[in-house]
């Protein structure tokens, strides 16, 4: 029996490449990039620009994809902050299209929003809880869930919480930039009052295949571990064993940046737990991912 098609947009993305690595058994996987490559054998890429609607309309009329997971953002708050209309048209826009499309041919979709759409003053956070966002990223994506939810009821969104990967080509990641970093002895300057629930992007690129079978519902995807970026720092260099010292902890207030900054976003994550979902620990994924990580 041929398998069925399935999109993901954002294949050339962290979570995206992980995603078309785990798919590509079940899936005859499609998968969407723009300023960068597919790098997954046997994943067939489709350059398509998300702030123009008609091609994306022509990249389904293209695949006649039977599932689709949208992973692709713009995805840096600080670059949203500084280019708002660019997230409007990305992360708003090109979902809504990707909604409305899903919808008339009745076909699953996974939307992948982000913790970011609470603005941290009152964690954890439960899927019922109203969103807050500070951020124009979170306030566009928060903006593209109510979306989804009106056009497609049985869409899913899945709350992603900061997540780290390392693959080749993700150089410039947040876990890859903090082990080079160490690596090379130099600073590392992490906040000690910013908390997420982080969580590997393998153990969420197999929630969100999960997600394919939950139609219509909104879940959290986090780790079970809320920690501050400098516990993470910390972890790290204990898996390196770098020198501490190295690790220089900051208040975020003392480091202005475009975006305002949630404090505390971690996710509560129980029903994906009771559903199935098992993150791997933080630790023993650093453990096997940190090693193989080039410099
Ligand atoms: N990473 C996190 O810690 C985190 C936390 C919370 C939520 N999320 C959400 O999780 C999802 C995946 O994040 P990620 O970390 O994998 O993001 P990422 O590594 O930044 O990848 C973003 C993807 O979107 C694509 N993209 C960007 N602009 C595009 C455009 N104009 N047209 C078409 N494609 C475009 C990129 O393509 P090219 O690279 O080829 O240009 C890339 O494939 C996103 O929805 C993000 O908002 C991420």
């Amino acid at each position: 029996m041929p398998k069925e098609k399935l999109l993901i947009t954002g294949a050339s993305g962290l979570l995206g490449h992980a995603l078309c690595l785990q798919a590509e058994q079940a899936y005859d996987v499609y998968g969407t990039c723009f300023q960068n490559e597919v790098m997954v054998p046997y994943v067939t890429p489709i350059k398509l620009d998300l702030a123009d609607t008609k091609q994306i309309a022509q990249c389904f009329q293209k695949v006649q994809p039977q599932a689709v997971i949208h992973t692709a953002a713009f995805s840096k708050p600080n670059s949203c902050e500084q280019q708002p209309e660019k997230s409007r048209l990305i992360n708003l826009q090109a979902t809504v299209e990707i909604a409305q499309l899903c919808a008339a041919s009745k076909i699953p979709l996974v939307f992948t929003s982000s913790d970011l759409v609470f603005n941290g003053k009152d964690a954890p956070y439960y899927e019922d809880d109203p969103v807050s966002p500070i951020c124009v990223y979170g306030e566009h994506k928060a903006a593209a869930e109510e979306a989804v939810r009106e056009i497609y009821s049985k869409a899913t969104i899945y709350r992603m919480p900061l997540m780290l990967g390392a693959a080749p080509g993700f150089e410039s990641g947040f876990l890859a930039h903090m082990v080079r970093t160490l690596r090379n002895k130099e600073r590392l300057i992490l906040f000690t009052d910013e908390f997420r629930t982080a969580v590997d992007t393998e153990s969420a690129a197999s929630g969100l295949l999960m997600a394919l079978k939950q139609p219509g519902v909104l879940l959290h995807l986090g780790g079970r571990r809320r920690l501050s970026r400098f516990s993470m720092g910390c972890l790290i260099a204990d898996v390196l064993k770098a020198d501490h010292a190295l690790l220089k902890p900051m208040l975020a207030k003392d480091l202005p940046m475009p975006a305002p900054r949630s404090p505390d976003v971690s996710l509560s994550s129980e029903r994906a737990y009771v559903l199935g979902y098992a993150p791997e620990d933080l630790v023993s994924y650093l453990e096997r991912s940190v090693p193989g990580i080039v410099q």
